[in-house]
């Protein structure tokens, strides 16, 4: 089989990773992969088919009568449920919570996981997600994880809903609270949690410019493999 050049970019909402995996795929030329957009576009259709992303017995069924898929267009990633492009839908904090959920539901992350280890065996990628390196890909070479403290990853979420006009009037405190406990739903799952494996190389992006972080990325992947 191919070897493909593989990086997974792993790590807790709001810490940047998006950012700096975009950037570095940019970089080196190749596909970018944002995974949680996945379980965002399932997350768009339980709520709109009024299923709690908790109910287990109501998500399995919806799962299975469902296709989700990521396209390439011009280097910007399109997410699809079913044959509909949701990629402006899915970035409410209504979504976000009902991602996390979801994803705590095994049979969503073997189905998703799945998907996204297909195309890493077939291209050149980087990935952003929560357990690429531990669980998606783990015989990946390339593997980072990025965070950031609580109070910085809060500013910067609520920076970028406002942009969009969103939570105008949330403050950065309860913003934290609500990312902390994202936090520890993605950690404390039983199936493939958020962690840091031990071969990743860890990426604090509280104080780094995105240059820096996007830097400390790069240094970390050999000159060969460029
Ligand atoms: O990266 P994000 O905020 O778009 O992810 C939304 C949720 O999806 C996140 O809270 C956990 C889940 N997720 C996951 O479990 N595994 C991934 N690879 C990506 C996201």
């Amino acid at each position: 089989m191919k070897k493909f050049l593989n990086i997974a970019i792993d790590g807790p909402a709001g810490a940047g990773k998006s950012t700096i995996a975009k950037a570095v795929a940019k970089e080196l030329g190749i596909l970018y992969l944002d995974t949680g957009a996945m379980y965002r576009a399932l997350a768009l259709k339980a709520i709109r088919e009024g299923i709690d992303p908790n109910d287990r017995d109501r998500v399995i069924p919806l799962l299975e009568r469902t296709e989700i898929f990521a396209k390439n267009i011009d280097g910007v990633q399109h997410t699809y449920l079913d044959e509909e492009d949701v990629s402006g839908l899915i970035r409410t904090n209504e979504i976000s919570k009902g991602a996390s959920d979801i994803s705590a539901i095994p049979a969503v992350r073997i189905k998703l996981a799945q998907y996204q280890r297909d195309i890493a065996h077939a291209s050149d990628v980087v990935m952003d997600g929560r357990e690429i390196g531990s669980y998606v890909i783990p015989e990946c070479e390339h593997k980072f994880y990025v965070t950031a403290s609580v109070d910085e990853r809060a500013r910067r979420r609520l920076k970028e809903l406002r942009e969009r006009g969103q939570d105008m009037n949330k403050s950065v405190e309860e913003m934290a609270a609500e990312i902390a406990q994202r936090d520890h739903n993605d950690s404390t799952r039983e199936f493939a949690p958020l962690k840091r494996v031990p071969d990743a190389i860890l990426v604090d992006t509280t104080d780094l410019t995105i240059e820096e972080a996007v830097a400390a990325v790069m240094n970390g992947i050999s000159r060969e493999e460029r």
